[in-house]
């Protein structure tokens, strides 16, 4: 049974949709979720269903993101996951703490990488006139939004889509492709998944 850490900035829905798919025959269980912020939402979502919570404050590291993520290892390291499930994260990771998971580390992110790595990823989309969207899940490396991909979901953009419009349908897709993609991974399989 691979061991699970997930981290997440806000109200982690993705997160949620991982926690509640490892249950029964899955290859995974939750054993922690972190998050950087500690009114992140997520956080009381999580602690509900039984997993772990941990917080650690970026903002009481102001710009010295290694000692940041030196307090962010300490919970993920008890907690000794298999794999780490971005879903949400809102940090930048150090090369050297990706370094650390490497192969073992998780992302989701909202467009069709290798497009739009990266913020504001809806409104570029809608901005360049792509007739398409969706989103990614991909092995974090230390470049960013760039690792190996483990999944792609497709949505159409739609005449008149805000990118509020626009995110609310990537993200029906993201808690599809997530819980996907991991259960495939966490059984050995990097094959990637494709939905649209
Ligand atoms: C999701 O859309 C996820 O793809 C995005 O943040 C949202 C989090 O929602 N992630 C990124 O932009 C990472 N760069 P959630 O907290 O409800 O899962």
């Amino acid at each position: 049974m691979k061991r699970v850490a997930l981290l997440i900035s806000g109200g982690g829905s993705n997160m949620l949709r991982l926690v509640e798919s490892m249950v029964g025959d899955h290859p995974a269980r939750p054993v922690l979720v972190a998050s950087n912020d500690p009114e992140a939402s997520g956080l009381a979502k999580a602690a509900a269903l039984g997993v772990p919570v941990a917080s650690v404050d970026h903002r009481n590291f102001g710009k010295d993101r290694a000692a940041f993520e030196a307090a962010l290892l300490q919970p993920i390291l008890a907690a000794e996951p298999d794999i780490i499930c971005l879903a949400g994260f809102m940090r930048v990771l150090t090369p050297s703490f990706v370094r650390q998971f490497e192969g073992r580390m998780l992302n989701i992110h909202p467009s069709l990488l290798p497009k739009y790595p990266g913020l504001h990823t809806h409104q570029r989309a809608l901005d360049a006139g792509d007739i398409e969207a969706g989103c990614s899940v991909h092995e974090v490396t230390a470049e960013l939004d760039a690792g190996p991909l483990l999944g792609q979901a497709r949505v159409p953009v739609l005449q008149g889509d805000t990118a509020e419009a626009l995110a609310a349908r990537v993200l029906v897709m993201e808690h599809k492709l997530y819980p996907q993609v991991l259960r495939r991974y966490a059984s050995g399989d990097r094959s990637p998944v494709y939905l649209s």
